[in-house]
Formats: structure tokens, C-alpha cells, sequence
């Protein structure tokens, strides 16, 4: 017979051990076969293992974690379909991006939009976010204990995504993800990939309303993206 003083204490162990392993990186348990049929019969499926958008956005919380909190207004988590397979990822929030919570809202937004529609898609079919969630203070660029804080929570988005191409919008995006310094114009133009995902990095909106002579090689990429997609409608 075991007491419930050992029961508590075993308890708790397996607390720690979870909190420890969380801390550490792990998001969850790849299920065997065997444990997969005892969830069904429960009720409960693979999805007990895996993490959605809303548990990540439900951890992320009213983040303080660093400095750009003090100057936010609103946290930008990232908009779109939960079933996107194409997924956007910009740099961080702008000042209008900031004051309505959603990516790409802003002069540059509009041009990504149309971007977009040019690829026969719309905003609610696929999922647009940034590498920091929080506008740094004048629009100065994200500092890297920032993006060091920030960044495993866009890995677990794109982890709960599994997109199958994630475009990189402008240097910082596609720099981060691939953990390059290799300027954006010579990582333009071909594959690359990110954790078995496709990257095609490209020019930033912003940029090309800077630049719209660059619009031409965004288009490029774009064709080359599309070539290798397989439309479903
Ligand atoms: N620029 C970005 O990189 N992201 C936004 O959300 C808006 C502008």
C-alpha cells in the first residue's frame, strides 16, 4: 500500500522534472502508437501533445519578458489561418501595427497585402507575423537580447503551424531564421530552409516602397514560390 505523503512526493517530482524539461526547450512527446489508441479512447487525440497558436499566445500573456514592454501598447502575436500553408514573417510591429495588434497593418501592410493578392491568396488564407511582437522604441532596429527573448515563441508558432513556405520578409527575418549575416540580396532568388520548411527570403515592403524598382525581383520570387506550391482550388 503506498501512503499519500509518498504519492504527493512522487507527484511533485514529476512536477519538476516536467517544469525542468519545459524550461529546457521541450514542447511536448512525440505519442507511440500505443498511447495514441489509450487518447482516443479517452477522447482525446494527438493534438493532447502539441501546442496551438491560442496555448502559445495563452503563455506569451501580457509578456514583460523584456524591455520593449514598457513602450508597447499592444503585443502583436500574428494573424491569419491556423491552417495557413504559407506563412509571412516580418521584422517587428510599426507605430500602427502597435496601436491595432496586428501585423502588417500599416503602408507597408498594404503593399504586402497586394502582394498577397497577386499570389491568389488573402490575408485570411494564410499567416503573417514578425520575429519581435513588440515595436521597439522610434522603429530602431530589434536589439539581440530582444530577439533572443522573443524569438522561441515564433519558433513554437511555426512549430504549430508546419507551413509548408515560410516567406522572410527583409534582412532581419530572413537572417534570424536561417542564423546567417549573408546580405538579403544574395539569399534572394532560392530555397532555403528552416527545420525541414521551405524559406524564401525577399525584399521587405517597406523597402520596396523605398525601392520600387526592386518590386520586380519580390515578383520573381514569388513566381518561384508559386511554381513549386500546389494550389488546392
Ligand atoms: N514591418 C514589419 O516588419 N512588420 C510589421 O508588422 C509592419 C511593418
Amino acid at each position: 500500500m503506498i501512503d499519500n505523503q509518498t504519492i504527493f512526493q512522487t507527484l511533485v517530482e514529476i512536477e519538476n522534472s516536467l517544469r525542468f524539461l519545459a524550461a529546457n526547450g521541450c514542447r511536448g512527446f512525440a505519442p507511440t502508437g500505443h498511447v495514441l489508441e489509450k487518447l482516443e479512447k479517452w477522447g482525446k487525440g494527438r493534438e493532447a501533445f502539441t501546442e496551438t497558436l491560442e496555448s502559445i499566445q495563452a503563455d506569451l500573456g501580457d509578456c514583460q519578458r523584456c524591455n520593449l514592454a514598457r513602450g508597447r501598447n499592444r503585443i502583436v502575436f500574428g494573424d491569419g489561418s491556423p491552417n495557413a500553408r504559407l506563412m509571412f514573417i516580418g521584422e517587428g510591429p510599426g507605430a500602427e501595427e502597435d496601436r491595432q495588434g496586428k501585423p502588417f497593418v500599416g503602408a507597408a501592410g498594404q503593399l504586402l497585402t497586394r502582394i498577397i493578392a497577386a499570389m491568389k491568396r488573402s490575408r485570411d488564407q494564410v499567416y503573417i507575423c514578425n520575429i519581435i511582437k513588440c515595436r521597439p522604441p522610434g522603429n530602431r532596429n530589434p536589439e539581440s537580447d530582444e530577439i533572443k527573448t522573443c524569438f522561441p515563441f515564433l519558433e513554437r508558432q511555426i512549430a504549430a503551424l508546419q507551413p509548408d513556405f515560410i516567406i522572410a520578409l527583409g534582412t532581419f527575418a530572413a537572417q534570424t531564421l536561417l542564423g546567417t549575416t549573408t546580405p538579403i540580396s544574395r539569399l534572394r532568388g532560392r530555397f532555403h530552409v528552416y527545420k525541414g520548411i521551405k524559406v524564401v527570403p525577399t525584399y521587405h515592403p517597406a523597402y520596396l516602397l523605398r525601392n520600387p524598382d526592386k518590386k520586380r525581383d519580390v515578383w520573381e520570387d514569388m513566381k518561384m514560390l508559386m511554381k513549386e506550391y500546389r494550389y488546392e482550388d
